[in-house]
């Protein structure tokens, strides 16, 4: 099964579309790895999902306190995805997935920005041979995203003036992306996305909460999954934070109009 239906599977079994983003403050590996071992564990009936970032692979190490991080998610039925935004040259590129990959992550997401060929070629191919998925960033969700994303460029194809984020929406279609990351922090540019990336390659936004995104509006306006990090990790309660987030998502998803 690609990784794009094991997302579908895993949301539709825990009946939710939320990922937790699992970063914590910065603290000694122990302490690190035992209070991410129970928020996950206080936190997996409530997600689909779970997002690593360098918070822990950094301290803990990949093969070792994240291997076994990731081995907690899997028991739970819950699919990985490692958030390296991988932006090298392809040999490099095929490395890092590789190793990502051999450690137990079901996906990785990378930047288009370096490209197809001895770019992010590799890092498909490798996802294909181990049945893996790639996500592709497509609109960040922090204030500057606009002055790389949001710029104008010429396409070489047709000479036509685009913005960068429609063109990477094109890569993410043609390169058949598992997914692509548009901002909770931009609502409008998810609805115009949607319309380009349609149900084929399904829309995941982080920025909700701690950045200002508002995971009711990112509902509307398209995204599939919902990434949320600080306002679970850091809340008085993240089970209650994380359960708060899945209902309002499903009440929203409810009452979507059909048109989205
Ligand atoms: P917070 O605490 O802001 O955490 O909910 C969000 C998590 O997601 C990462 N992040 C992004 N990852 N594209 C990505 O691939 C983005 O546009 C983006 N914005 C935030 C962030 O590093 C943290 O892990």
């Amino acid at each position: 099964m690609s990784f794009k239906l094991r997302m579908e599977a895993a949301a539709e079994n825990a009946r939710s579309n939320l990922v937790l983003a699992l970063d914590l403050p910065p603290n000694t590996p122990e302490k690190l790895f035992a209070t991410s071992k129970n928020l996950l564990e206080t936190v997996q009936p409530h997600i689909c999902a779970v997002k690593f970032n360098r918070h822990l692979i950094l301290p803990l190490g990949l093969f070792d306190g994240v291997q076994q991080l990731l081995k907690q998610a899997q028991n739970h039925g819950l699919p990985t995805i490692m958030d390296c935004k991988i932006n090298d040259i392809g040999n490099t590129n095929r490395i890092i997935a590789e190793h990502y990959f051999q450690a137990g992550f079901d996906a990785v997401i990378a930047n288009p920005f370096v490209g197809w060929e001895e770019g992010l070629h590799p890092v498909f191919e490798t996802a294909d041979q181990m049945n893996r998925g790639v996500i592709l960033l497509v609109y960040m969700s922090h204030k500057g995203a606009w002055e790389g994303y949001g710029q104008n460029v010429v396409t070489k194809k047709t000479g036509k003036s685009l913005r960068q984020y429609e063109v990477f929406a094109e890569k993410a279609l043609a390169w058949g992306a598992d997914g692509a990351v548009v901002g909770a922090t931009y609502p409008e540019k998810i609805r115009e996305l949607h319309s380009i990336l349609t149900e084929k390659v399904p829309i995941y936004s982080p920025g909700i909460g701690a950045q200002g995104g508002n995971i009711e509006a990112a509902v509307r306006s398209g995204s599939t999954y919902f990434i949320v990090g600080r306002a679970i990790t850091q809340a008085e309660n993240p089970s209650q934070a994380a359960e708060n987030f899945k209902r309002a998502a499903n009440m929203a998803r409810r009452n979507r109009p059909c048109e989205v």
